[in-house]
């Protein structure tokens, strides 16, 4: 069986991503540093299993014990969603060296280390999947996310370097670019005081985009049979960007 990982699995996309895997077979790991008891319940009642792992994808130490407690428990690792990210809308003459410092641990250093940590996993089972959830923000460059939109920026770019080195090895790393999507988190930040709208009239699919709307290019990406399919970045956010 394919066992994935899916970092920042406890809301939003995230969860999504984790719940659609198990509903379609996968064993799935959540890491977060928050509480996964929601999507361990929507797991098992989409008649999947989730290993909730706590973790926080900026610390080493923490990263390395939580990806061998995965291969511990399911005997393997497959497949990496590198979905774990914070998107703070922050005009640029506001942003402190903290604030995008904050942004680059989470949004780079925790792909880093997450991915670091299970290649002898991937490498292992002879094959694997690393799939970055950047945005598509990287095309369309918005005001008030330029730590954000450059940290994303950054990981299209470990995503093609990336597969180059992984390519020889049967593991592929692609990226997927959702639009604004509505979760908790977007509704409170980048969606509030009208984004949503302002982002829909950007559009050619003329609806706000839901975690849903990413599962099909998840499946397809993660699928063994897409093993030719690599140093992509697949943008899915209802034509705004016409990349
Ligand atoms: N929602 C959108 O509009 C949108 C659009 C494009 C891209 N994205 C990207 O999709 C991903 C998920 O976005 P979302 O809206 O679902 O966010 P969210 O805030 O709903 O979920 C993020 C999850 O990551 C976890 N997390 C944060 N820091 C962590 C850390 N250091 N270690 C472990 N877990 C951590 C949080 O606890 C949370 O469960 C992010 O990478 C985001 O940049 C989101």
């Amino acid at each position: 069986m394919t066992v994935a990982i899916v970092t920042g699995a406890a809301m939003g996309l995230g969860q999504s991503f984790a719940v659609a895997l198990a509903r379609n077979g996968y064993r799935v790991a959540g890491l977060d540093v928050a509480d996964l008891g929601e999507t361990a319940r929507q797991a098992a009642a989409a008649g999947g299993d989730l290993l909730a792992v706590r973790a926080d994808v900026t610390d080493a130490g923490s990263v390395a014990a939580a990806v061998d407690e995965v291969a511990r428990e399911f005997g393997a690792l497959h497949v990496v969603v590198n979905n774990a990210g914070i998107y703070p809308p922050i005009p640029f003459d506001r942003t402190t060296v903290d604030d995008w410092h904050r942004v680059m641990r989470v949004n780079l250093d925790g792909p880093f280390l997450v991915t670091r940590a299970a290649l002898p996993h991937l490498r292992a089972a002879g094959w694997g999947r690393i799939v970055n959830i950047v945005s598509a923000v990287v095309f369309l460059g918005p005001p008030e996310l330029v730590a954000y939109t450059t940290s994303k920026a950054g990981l299209v770019g470990f995503t093609r370097a990336l597969a180059t080195e992984l390519g020889p090895e049967n593991i592929t790393v692609n990226a997927i670019a959702p639009g604004l999507t509505h979760t908790d988190t977007a509704a409170r930040s980048t969606g509030a005081g009208g984004g949503f709208e302002r982002v829909r009239a950007l559009q050619s699919v003329p609806r706000v985009e839901r975690p849903e709307d990413l599962t099909s290019t998840l499946l397809y990406v993660c699928a063994k049979g897409s093993g030719f399919l690599t140093g992509q970045t697949i943008n899915v956010d209802g034509g705004s960007a016409k990349h």
